[in-house]
């Protein structure tokens, strides 16, 4: 006779699985952010690069954040060993293969452009490296892609400005334009002429806010920016209001529950409010942000947060459906993942 543990873990396992045959599209992915120690290290050795940690486990073991400062601050420091195309691309076609593994069929990835040139690394080099794995991920893989250049929010508009002109080469590359980094004193409203720039082009414009940040980052995301699609957005749900918003108008939150917990955004996993949102009628999506750093690529965060909020299986069908839809795929391309979806 099978105890009730027994049932439990083949309850769990049978989730899992349903999760691994679900098509996903992760919609928030910083690529620097999937650095794993391993290749840091290889990649300080091959350019002689002094890190502040000893081993892989000593880094591992300084992965114990209490905000998004705190990560950012080991993040900026880790993203030094990049320094070659070969390095930009290693990167990348590492996280695909990680991607590939957990049923991803679509990224939508951010990178940091002002990270990169800060230190005189050439955006050809980092744009190059990127793109050339995206395209092969594509070819060999089939996972399709957006690329999406971040501007650093700590630092000026004016910064934000130049680093637009400097990417003007490499624009048919880019499919959007985002905003992250710190939060707290650095509102989305900084940037609103450098946003408007980019939406005069055609291109759509998304935005991290309500990660740390009030509910009013989020409104001025909206408000001010025009932001498509809102990265974390987690704090409205302290303002009923703009939860009823973000679902009336359908847009799509990015959420990254794993970094949420291990940034102390909330509590636990158990206290997200992803599932709150989505029963409001919020698009919800789940992805890693900075999975080297967090725990967990997109399979773990749908897992730990199915068993923590205890998903059923039409609920993890409904996130990775709202994944594809919130997508900037073709609506063909959404059709044939979302019909995929509605079989299983
Ligand atoms: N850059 C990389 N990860 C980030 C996060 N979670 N929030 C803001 N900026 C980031
Ligand atoms: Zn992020």
């Amino acid at each position: 006779m099978s105890s009730f543990s027994d049932l439990l873990q083949k309850d769990r396992a049978s989730t899992d699985s349903f999760i691994a045959r679900l098509p996903k599209a992760e919609l928030h992915l910083h690529i620097e952010g999937s650095l794993e120690p391993e290749m840091m290290f290889a990649k300080a050795k091959k350019h002689g690069v002094a890190l502040a940690h000893s081993s892989v486990a000593e880094l591992r073991a300084a992965y114990d954040f209490a905000n998004l400062q705190e990560f950012l601050d080991l993040y900026y420091a880790g993203a030094n060993v990049l320094r070659d195309q070969d390095d930009f691309y290693d990167l990348t076609w590492a996280y695909l293969q990680r991607a590939k593994a957990d049923n991803v069929v679509h990224v939508e990835i951010f990178f940091d452009p002002q990270t990169h040139t800060a230190r005189g690394i050439d955006l050809e080099i980092v744009v190059e490296g990127i793109v050339q794995a995206l395209h092969d991920g594509e070819a060999e893989l089939g996972i399709t892609w957006r690329l999406i250049p971040n501007f650093l929010r700590h630092l000026s508009e004016q910064d934000a400005i130049d680093t637009l002109a400097e990417l003007e080469p490499y624009m048919e590359n880019f499919h959007g334009f985002g905003l992250d980094s710190s939060e707290v004193g650095f509102p989305p409203s900084k940037f609103a002429r450098v946003f408007a720039e980019i939406r005069s082009r055609g291109l759509p414009v998304v935005a991290h806010a309500g990660e740390e940040g009030p509910p009013e980052y989020i409104y001025e995301a909206l408000d001010i920016l025009k932001v498509s699609r809102i990265d974390h957005g987690i704090r409205a749900i302290e303002d009923e209001a703009l939860v009823s918003r973000l679902a009336r108008a359908q847009i799509p939150l990015t959420v990254c529950p794993l970094s949420n917990v291990k940034l102390c955004a909330v509590p636990s996993l158990e206290a997200h409010p992803l599932k709150k949102l989505m029963k409001a009628g919020v698009v919800v999506t789940i992805n890693s942000d900075d999975p080297a750093y967090f725990g967990g690529y997109i399979g773990e965060n749908y897992r730990a947060t199915a068993k923590a909020l205890d998903l059923s299986n039409d609920e993890l069908k409904s996130l990775a459906a709202m994944s594809i839809r919130g997508s900037w795929l073709h609506e063909v391309q959404k059709a044939r993942h979302l019909a995929v979806i509605d079989q299983l």
